[in-house]
């Protein structure tokens, strides 16, 4: 792992994760501190009050679960073995999307956002789908979240849709914008 503040984030994933005792360990008080900083800081990530530290156990267990049965990726972002970031994609349930896979979260602490830890977390995500064989990666993101929608732009998504006005919170309502990732058009 790298020691200075401007160096490459270590991206590791979940066979990584599971085999560094310390980290593993670590992992969900460190991904509940950064999703509940976040939203408390009004982040488009699909909660509308931070989630508890529960909640966060009960979708990371989900999420290992998925990808140690070959359904799903999680990627987590250290500097200095302090997590920074997290993101996973997990395939459709549906039978028949299951050739297909949603990237559902991508999250990177506020105090090193701007740095390329999303870049990397989403690169990392999608050469895992690449290899996993998914078909179409597809995401959505809340239309004002203009800095992540750039990012999955420069990476590759093109716009499949929209919903206006969807998104609600508390009074406001803001797009839906669904974005994909055809490998399958990518050679
Ligand atoms: C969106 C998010 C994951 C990006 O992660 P990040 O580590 O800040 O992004 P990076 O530093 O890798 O930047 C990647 C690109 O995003 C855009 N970007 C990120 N932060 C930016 C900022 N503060 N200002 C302008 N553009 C920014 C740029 O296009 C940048 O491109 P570049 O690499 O050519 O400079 C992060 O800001 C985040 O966690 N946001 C809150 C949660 C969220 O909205 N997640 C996405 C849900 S769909």
């Amino acid at each position: 792992m790298t020691s200075s503040g401007t160096a490459e984030p270590a991206i590791l994933g979940v066979t990584e994760l599971t085999s560094d005792p310390e980290l593993g360990a670590r992992l969900v008080e460190s991904a509940h501190r950064i999703l509940a900083d976040l939203v408390r800081e009004g982040a488009a990530l699909g909660w509308v009050e931070p989630p508890s530290r529960d909640e966060v156990a009960e979708l990371l267990g989900h999420v290992v679960a998925a990808v140690q049965a070959g359904d799903g990726a999680l990627r987590a972002a250290y500097l200095d073995r302090r997590l920074v970031g997290l993101g996973y994609w997990l395939r459709y349930v549906r039978p028949t999307h299951r050739p297909h896979a949603d990237l559902e979260k991508i999250a990177v602490d506020v105090a090193v956002q701007g740095r390329g830890v999303g870049r990397a977390l989403t690169a990392a995500l999608i050469a895992d789908a690449r290899r996993a064989g998914v078909e179409i990666l597809t995401l959505d993101a809340r239309g004002d979240n203009s800095d992540a929608l750039r990012l999955y732009r420069s990476l590759g998504f093109t716009e499949y849709g929209r919903l206006p006005d969807f998104v609600a919170v508390g009074e406001r309502r803001y797009d839906k914008v669904f974005y994909m990732l055809d490998f399958r058009r990518q050679g």
